[in-house]
């Protein structure tokens, strides 16, 4: 079957078919967004794509009546345009005055990816926090912590190390299974981990009762189900049910998703212009037809062409890019040009992350 796919937090392959992932996974579509969304592309394009209880943190917006936005890293690998979605909505919801907390997973990453927590903390400063701060995440209103190390303060650090242990009675073995297929003991705790770094802000050690929303990759979702789940559950304390949306994966250069562990389908945030330009002109899934006589005549196609789909997310001028559009599909603009509009855009843009990248540098300290 060619429609094939799978999508959970251990594996994401195949050609996804979103609409049946919202209807399989029980999401809503992410419809009818105030005007406060309309000028950014993860919204407006469709990037974001679905939901659980969202309606909650647009009251809150509406109202000027205060949430938290929760999200979490798992650092490995080079820090890519994949991740750079949900660094996009950090800092989107930072200006809207959300308050936000971020997880480092090195305890998920130290149980999965075999990595050690000192690795995990370099590799979390050096691509992700680093990149966070250049994309315009200020320190003010910002909590970044490890799995690891909660936080200084005991009562703080035991209130969430305490909820982890006590939310996992309100799950079953079995329920842990339908969720996570193959179980370790790891993931079973990666996943109750989990849950509390997505509940505790609610705790009175923390915010006290807030609501929290979660931007995640789809493949996310399993955790979010059993944490609501086991939220819903707990009597010794009741949460606000958690709020969460999905954005689709960044498609990589050739197929599949943009994935750290294949160099060449990421564009990495540190990638030099130059290399840049090799990239995509040697690997970025073309749309265009074998002849320049063919494409000429037949025109190509923008929907699957790869550097299409990437100006989607890059040029904000929409008029500009149905232009684009119009071009390619009719034959008149040829895939070489096509890429090369991507190239100069983005060097550009790499350009002037990669000087905002120094400045970051000396800003980590008040992050973390
Ligand atoms: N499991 C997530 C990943 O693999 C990382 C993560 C840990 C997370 N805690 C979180 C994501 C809390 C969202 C919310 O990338």
């Amino acid at each position: 079957m060619a429609n094939e796919f799978v999508v959970n937090p251990w594996e994401v392959k195949g050609d996804i078919d979103y609409d049946k992932l919202i209807k399989e996974f029980g999401l809503k579509p992410l419809q009818n967004l105030p005007e406060e969304f309309s000028d950014n592309v993860l919204f407006s394009r469709g990037f974001v794509f679905a939901h659980r209880d969202f309606n909650k943190i647009l009251d809150c917006i509406k109202e000027k009546e205060p949430f938290v936005m929760m999200t979490g890293l798992m650092p490995t690998g080079k820090f890519h345009l994949g991740h750079m979605m949900v660094a996009q909505q950090m800092i989107f919801y930072q200006n809207l005055g959300a308050k936000i907390y971020i997880a480092v997973a090195d305890i998920e990453a130290y149980h999965q990816r075999q990595q050690s927590l000192e690795d995990s903390k370099k590799i979390a400063i050096d691509e992700y926090i680093t990149n966070y701060i250049a994309l315009g995440l200020k320190p003010e209103n910002c909590e970044i912590y490890f799995q690891s190390n909660r936080s200084g303060d005991g009562k703080k650090a035991s209130a969430f190390y305490r909820l982890q242990n006590q939310l996992a009675r309100h799950a079953t073995f079995n329920e842990f299974k339908a969720v996570y297929g193959d179980l370790t003991p790891g993931k079973i705790i990666a996943s109750t981990l989990q849950a509390s770094d997505m509940l505790h802000a609610q705790l009175p050690e923390f915010e006290g009762k807030i609501p929290v929303v979660v931007p995640v990759g789809s493949d996310q979702d399993p955790h979010i189900r059993i944490a609501r789940d086991m939220a819903k559950r707990f009597p010794e304390y009741q949460f606000d049910s958690l709020c969460s949306t999905y954005h689709k994966f960044m498609p990589g250069l050739g197929s599949g998703k943009m994935s750290a562990s294949d160099p060449n389908s990421f564009i990495a945030l540190t990638d030099s212009p130059s290399e840049v330009k090799k990239k995509i002109n040697k690997h970025a899934f073309s749309g265009g037809r074998e002849t320049l006589e063919e494409h000429r005549k037949l025109g190509g196609n923008p929907d699957i062409d790869v550097s299409y789909q990437y100006l989607t997310y890059f040029e904000e001028d929409t008029q500009k890019l149905k232009q684009i559009y119009d071009d390619y599909k009719s034959g008149k603009l040829l895939s070489g040009e096509l890429k090369k509009i991507l190239i100069d855009k983005l060097s550009n843009f790499l350009t002037k992350h990669q000087e905002a990248r120094e400045k970051a540098k000396n800003m980590i300290a008040k992050f973390i």
